[in-house]
């Protein structure tokens, strides 16, 4: 199977950045990233793309008057990157319209909550919030909502009587670190087909890691 291009835009620290690139490294995702996109000059994620020897491409959301003018550099970066698939992990901006059109079925967002509940910032302090027992996190494509594409995977952990938010938070990364790298890996295969709000997942091949 040919090996796809993904290319990862994070925002911050990088942790599901670095769960894909573990992933690639240990072949269990037939791809090769061929770049991180940052919005911020100062994300640990770059570090870690540096470590890696992937092409770092910074386009500071602050350097821009206005969000257009934002979108549009963006834009251009993904265009020459031209890659099979573009991974928000932890890209804490909503992608403009024009984005979304262009990319459609090419980008994939990982959220920490168990969409459609709990979209947006603060996701894990909004179920605390509500006093829901069960989250987790929801790997999803990208429409032109806040969270609201077609689900993917998801994967939820039980919310303990003394969770806060920073215990919460760690238990669902830890599946997040889990469930990226495996959408990432089905989308690689070819096995994920978009059919209005469902994401159909076909059945692997004889040589797929889960068999
Ligand atoms: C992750 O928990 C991710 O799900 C979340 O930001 C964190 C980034 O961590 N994303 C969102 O909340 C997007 N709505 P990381 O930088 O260590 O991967």
């Amino acid at each position: 199977m040919p090996v796809k291009r993904i290319a990862v835009l994070a925002s911050g620290r990088g942790s599901n950045f670095q769960a894909v690139i573990d992933a690639i490294a240990r072949g269990e995702i037939p791809a090769s990233c061929c770049g991180l996109i940052t919005d911020n000059a100062g994300a640990y994620a770059i570090e870690r793309a540096k470590k890696a020897g992937i092409p770092v491409y910074i386009v500071d959301y602050g350097a821009y008057p206005v969000k257009d003018a934002y979108e549009q550099a963006l834009c251009r970066v993904m265009k020459d990157l031209s890659a099979d698939l573009y991974i928000l992990a932890g890209y804490m901006r909503i992608l403009g319209g024009g984005i979304v059109k262009h990319f459609h079925g090419q980008l994939m967002n990982i959220h920490p909550a168990l969409l459609p509940g709990f979209p947006g910032l603060h996701a894990q302090r909004q179920a605390l919030g509500y006093g829901v027992k069960v989250s987790g996190c929801t790997v999803h494509f990208v429409d032109e909502g806040m969270d609201s594409g077609p689900v993917i995977i998801q994967a939820c952990v039980r919310v303990e009587e003394e969770d806060d938010e920073e215990t919460l938070s760690a238990r669902i990364l830890a599946l997040e670190h889990r469930c990226l790298p495996e959408a990432i890996r089905l989308f690689c295969e070819d096995r994920l087909i978009i059919d209005g709000r469902r994401v159909r997942i076909l059945p692997g091949s004889a040589t797929s890691p889960e068999r």
